[in-house]
């Protein structure tokens, strides 16, 4: 039965597989869904039953149990460069002449994609099974969202052996949410009583930063491939080649890629696109036109930003007109006033728009904007909409302009202008306004993740006169709690029960949550690596904090003035009094340069030699400071001096920052 039982989960891996691929990749199933839930459901008995025959790469085990504490960066093995825009024909041909003229000849081809507008990613496959998938980040880094994109059912966990499949594959390509799943997961979110996702692509982004898979599980997901990454083999010789191969080992590439012989082709195809997009279920914002030829795109090169073979176009914004109703000004939770539109509801772009920013007042003063106005907004792929014109003939009769606050609107205090920029701020640190955006961003999710504590029952709490900083949070009491408005035993009780669980989370989301200038999620996480403890962070020295390698001098001096800063200090103190305990992180996963000793010598560009020298720790590598036999590589700078002569004598290698920073 054991043996059996091996074989038929085999086999109906196989089939499933097959029938993925016939779906996603091919769009040409042969079975009904009906027949494949039945195949699935006969695998997931099996497996129930054989419990030591699952596989990690099973079709069955797409979502894993655990929510994840915080996401894992990953360095990418080949950075994933960004792309030049262009707007209009003209500048298509000005590229196309560029190219011409780089290449020396007019015999290339090009490949027409569609720009999909979802979230990029790179997915990595080791012997044909998926190991990592991460964002794109800052080109060179990216979160580790493996576990999230093991649920998207068009990723195949397992490459089909339908031929050989490399040792290793790198596939990039753009995770996106179609217009139906997006529109039914706004229509539950708003039965819920949570806030709609703006557009597809914000969703599809929320969705993959997820920490608990099983969510994003439940949010319909898909993926296109449109590029490779590190290959152990290649795939073809042009990139319409190794797209179709792709096809092959079950990866879906978006059907509508079109061959183009010149630059006129790619017009008339762009400019197709620009109408046929309402038709397509997912969103776009432009087409990608790629030099078809790797060994033509070798010689182009890149730019530090972007491949020299590759440029989008982009559509014209979609725009609206609406009318303002009126102008609110926001105070965020530094304190700065942003001035934001409320329209009569209006659609755009598939969402209905009711509010839009205005950015900041010189903006508004520019664009003078007045309550009454007939205005055009616009979504040009940003997630919040904008008000990008004012149509000045239509204007009401006697509308005054905008008169620019001199005091905060929500607690009466000064309001003055950066000195060094455009923003407006309410001075007062107490202000209740800025106090409830501090909070909820503490309370949120890529912070302190703090269930049940949401925006309105946080206003309530500042309004009450409960709570004047974090730590007032942990010292409430369930029975306050149950007095207030809206609020049951029950749900007071789920509150603290959050608060509580809430204290032993990451140290980094801690960080994070204080909402220091500057500071994210992942400098959060950087900090809390070096320094492994809240007390240590707070007692660092300015010049400490400057040389952690990622960590600017910016950020520096901010983490160094918030923890100057007594009322900080007194707040921070109570909290850690009411039991706060965040967790020691682990050390990050750096094997890469595992073993290696390095001497670090001369003058650097980019990096100061303690940077460089923490660089190397990060990777896992020791720093030394003297050459020996031992020592596996020596970066060297400008005037580097004896140790660089004792390196050349002993044949130890030499390597300068660009060869350094590609290792770490
Ligand atoms: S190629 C070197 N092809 O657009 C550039 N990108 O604005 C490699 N995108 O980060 C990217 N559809 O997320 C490429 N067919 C397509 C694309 C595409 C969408 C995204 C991608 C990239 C962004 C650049």
């Amino acid at each position: 039965m054991e043996q059996n039982a091996e074989k038929r989960i085999e086999q109906l891996r196989r089939k499933i597989r097959k029938h993925d691929k016939r779906y996603y990749v091919q769009s040409q199933p042969v079975i009904s869904d009906r027949q494949y839930d039945k195949l699935f459901a006969e695998l997931k008995a099996l497996e129930k039953d054989n419990p030591e025959l699952v596989t990690f790469d099973s079709p069955t085990q797409r979502v894993s149990g655990q929510p994840l504490e915080g996401f894992v960066t990953v360095r990418h093995a080949v950075p994933m460069l960004s792309m030049d825009n262009t707007y209009n024909p003209d500048e298509l041909r000005a590229f196309d002449e560029r190219v011409g003229r780089q290449l020396g000849s007019s015999d290339y081809d090009y490949v027409v994609e569609l720009k999909i507008d979802g979230l990029a990613i790179s997915l990595r496959y080791e012997q044909g099974v998926l190991v990592t998938a991460a964002t794109r980040g800052n080109g060179e880094v990216g979160d580790d969202v493996t576990a999230n994109v093991r649920t998207i059912k068009a990723v195949p966990l397992k490459l089909l052996d339908g031929g050989k499949v490399p040792a290793v594959l790198e596939v990039r390509g753009e995770v996106y949410m179609p217009a139906s799943a997006f529109a039914e997961l706004n229509r539950l979110r708003d039965e819920a009583g949570d806030p709609a996702f703006a557009n597809p692509r914000n969703a599809a982004a929320g969705s993959l930063k997820l920490l608990d898979a099983r969510t994003t599980a439940a949010r319909n997901l898909s993926f296109f491939a449109y590029a490779t990454g590190e290959l152990s083999e290649p795939l073809g010789e042009n990139h319409y080649q190794s797209l179709q191969r792709l096809k092959e080992l079950a990866i879906p590439v978006n059907p509508n890629i079109q061959k183009a012989k010149d630059i006129n082709e790619v017009i008339d195809i762009c400019l197709g696109w620009s109408e046929k997009r309402l038709e397509l279920d997912y969103q776009i914002d432009g087409m990608v036109i790629k030099v078809d030829r790797f060994d033509q795109r070798d010689i182009l090169g890149a730019t530090g930003r972007a491949p020299r073979w590759c440029i989008s176009s982009k559509f014209a914004a979609e725009q609206a007109e609406t009318v303002v109703e009126s102008i609110d000004v926001q105070v965020g939770k530094s304190g700065i006033l942003t001035p934001v539109a409320n329209l009569k509801p209006v659609q755009l772009a598939g969402t209905t728009v009711k509010r839009a920013t205005l950015h900041n007042f010189e903006e508004l003063e520019r664009l003078d904007v007045r309550c009454g106005d007939a205005v055009i907004i616009e979504k040009a792929g940003e997630i919040i909409p904008q008000v990008v014109d004012v149509k000045m003939d239509l204007r009401p009769h006697g509308a005054a302009p905008f008169e620019i606050p001199t005091e905060c609107p929500n607690c009466g205090s000064e309001a003055a202008k950066d000195t060094d920029g455009v923003y407006i701020r309410c001075v007062n640190r107490d202000c209740p306004g800025q106090l409830k955006e501090r909070l909820k961003y503490f309370a949120g999710r890529g912070q302190m993740d703090i269930e049940n504590l949401g925006s309105a029952l946080i206003e309530q709490l500042v309004e009450a006169g409960l709570v004047k900083n974090f730590a007032d949070l942990y010292k409430l009491e369930a029975g306050q709690l149950a007095k207030l408005e809206r609020m049951a035993e029950k749900s007071a009780s789920n509150v603290t029960e959050a608060l509580e669980a809430s204290k032993t989370r990451p140290l980094w989301r801690l960080v994070a949550a204080l909402g220091i200038r500057h500071i994210g999620g992942q400098s959060a996480q950087i900090l809390a690596e070096y320094f492994g403890s809240l007390d240590a962070l707070a007692s660092a020295e300015l010049e400490v904090l400057k040389d952690i390698y990622q960590i600017g001098p910016t950020m520096a001096e901010s983490v160094y003035e918030y923890f100057r800063d007594p009322k900080n200090r007194s707040a921070l103190d109570e909290m850690m009094a009411c039991g706060m305990k965040p967790q020691r992180p682990e050390k990050r996963r750096t094997d890469k340069l595992a073993g290696k000793t390095f001497v670090v010598t001369g003058t650097l560009e980019k990096f100061s030699r303690r940077r460089a020298e923490e660089a190397i720790r990060q990777a896992g590598a020791k720093a030394s400071s003297s050459v020996s036999k031992k020592t596996d590589f020596v970066l060297a700078g400008e005037n580097a001096g004896s140790k660089l002569d004792k390196a050349k004598k002993l044949g130890v290698k030499v390597i300068n920052e660009t060869e350094f920073m590609e290792m770490i």
